[in-house]
């Protein structure tokens, strides 16, 4: 069924609508009492002329009088300004033949059975409905018709106005509708505005209820009691991952220990493989720790507790270094730098290194073979905008927006070819934002992907 979205214009229309409705009950009852009514009076007043004493016995000098006297006391049930004929008169002598008749007395009626006798007849006569009485006294009979079309004309005028009436006043109703209906939305609104404005990343805000109507301070509290839960089961998702890296931290160092004793031990070629068993295990464990000490940091980011020595840096030096390692590693490939002397920021040089040494990592490991791999830098606005390129085939749409979820990695084939487990964009990312900064990809361009790194310049 079909069903209005807004709410607003929903009362607006209803109200309009059950107002109209009473409003039109109530007027076709009236007007049918008023119809039945105004009858009722025009055959009394009828009646009441033809009883008249005196009616009967007028002198036939004074019938034109009589004629105007009825035409007035009719004349309230006609509109304004009307020329035609109220009331109108006929008056024989059975005797003398007629005595009076009105200018206005149509032809027609005098073929068609006029009145003999007592009662009121409605009969049509000039195009107009007439109610027609008798009255008679001795060879005198006299018969008086009131025009019933002067009658309905005036009722539809009045109707027409009232009509008018109606629609402005259906047309106010849902004005004020309207109006109420948007204040009674403002609350809802407020609330909206408030909830909107919640940062995501900090659930320890709450709405205030006090501010709210009392009608919404309950959606208010159940809104407040879903944030609470919310942040419990958010912090406890944040405090087991940090809690289960620190637990796997010490045995992991006492296995590292272990293995490079016994890798010294079994030394100098006696048995090859076991030498090669310890140095696969090695290897193994100290991913293993790398791991840990990632899950650690962001950890540490999402509770907040990233702190973050402002101390002043050349990231320069760094990407130099970077850069160095790429040249060593990546002999084929031809490296761009686009560097300025001085990148100045301030903050942690570890985690930073961090940040970088990933990007540049990846770069090196997603690349194209046999592509180029570009470092660049400038200022921008306040910041440093820091490009690592390389290139490559893109990155398809559907990975882009997931690069920097935890554990995630694009091309599943890779997996098995290329180390690692996913968790650098995410790290490094928050890594950036602890900084004041941010990490992102940049726009998709053909025959590359670039990471852009923006750190606040100082
Ligand atoms: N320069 C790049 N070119 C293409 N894909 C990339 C690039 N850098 C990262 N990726 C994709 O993003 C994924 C996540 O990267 P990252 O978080 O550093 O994890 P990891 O390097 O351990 O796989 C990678 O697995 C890879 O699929
Ligand atoms: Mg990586």
């Amino acid at each position: 069924m079909f069903r209005l979205r807004s709410f607003r214009l929903r009362i607006a229309l209803t109200a309009t609508a059950t107002a109209l409705a009473g409003i039109l009950a109530l007027s076709v009852a009236a007007s049918l009492t008023i119809v039945h009514r105004r009858a009722t009076i025009i055959d009394r007043m009828l009646s009441a002329h033809l009883a008249g004493p005196g009616f009967q016995a007028t002198p036939q000098a004074l019938w034109p009088a009589t004629d105007a006297q009825l035409n007035a006391s009719f004349s309230a049930f006609a509109p304004d300004g009307t020329t035609e004929a109220y009331a109108i008169l006929r008056v024989d002598d059975a005797r003398l033949g007629p005595l009076y008749r009105s200018p206005g007395w149509p032809r027609e009626l005098d073929g068609a059975g006029l009145p003999d006798g007592a009662g009121l007849h409605t009969m049509d006569g000039a195009g107009r409905s007439w109610r027609i009485g008798q009255a008679s006294s001795g060879p005198v009979t006299i018969w008086v018709g009131v025009n019933r079309n002067l009658s309905d004309a005036q009722l539809r005028a009045s109707l027409t106005r009232f009509g008018v009436a109606v629609l402005v006043l259906a047309a106010l109703i849902g004005a004020l509708a309207w109006y109420l209906a948007g204040r009674a939305m403002r609350p809802v609104r407020h609330l909206t505005d408030v909830i909107v404005g919640l940062d995501a990343n900090q659930l320890d805000q709450r709405v205030s209820a006090a501010e709210e109507d009392v009608e919404f301070a309950q959606l208010v509290t159940v809104f407040n009691a879903m944030l609470d839960r919310l942040q419990r089961s958010f912090l406890q998702a944040a405090r087991f991952s940090g809690d289960a890296a620190h637990e796997l931290k010490t045995p992991l160092a006492i296995l590292q220990g272990e293995l490079e004793r016994h890798f010294a031990r079994a030394g100098a070629g006696a048995d090859p493989v076991l030498e090669q068993g310890l140095a696969d295990m090695l290897d193994e464990v100290r991913r293993l720790d790398s791991i840990v000490r990632k899950l650690l940091l962001l950890a540490r980011a999402d509770a907040g507790q990233l702190a973050i020595p402002l101390c002043p840096l050349n990231l320069r030096a760094t990407l130099d270094e970077l850069a160095e390692d790429i040249s060593l590693l990546d002999v084929e490939r031809p490296l761009h730098l686009a560097l300025p002397d001085r990148i100045g920021v301030r903050g942690d040089a570890e985690l930073l290194g961090q940040v970088l040494q990933n990007l540049v990592s990846n770069a090196v490991k997603y690349g194209s073979p046999g592509g180029w791999i570009s470092l660049a830098a400038r200022a921008k606005d306040g910041h440093w905008v820091i490009d690592v390129a390389n290139a490559s085939n893109g990155i398809a749409a559907e990975h882009r927006l997931r690069l920097f979820d935890r554990f995630y990695r694009a091309d599943q084939a890779h997996q098995r070819r290329v180390p690692g487990v996913g968790l650098g964009l995410s790290l490094a990312r928050d890594i950036a934002v602890a900084h004041g900064g941010t990490l992102d990809l940049a726009a998709p361009v053909a025959g590359q992907v670039c990471f852009r790194l923006t750190l606040p310049a100082v």
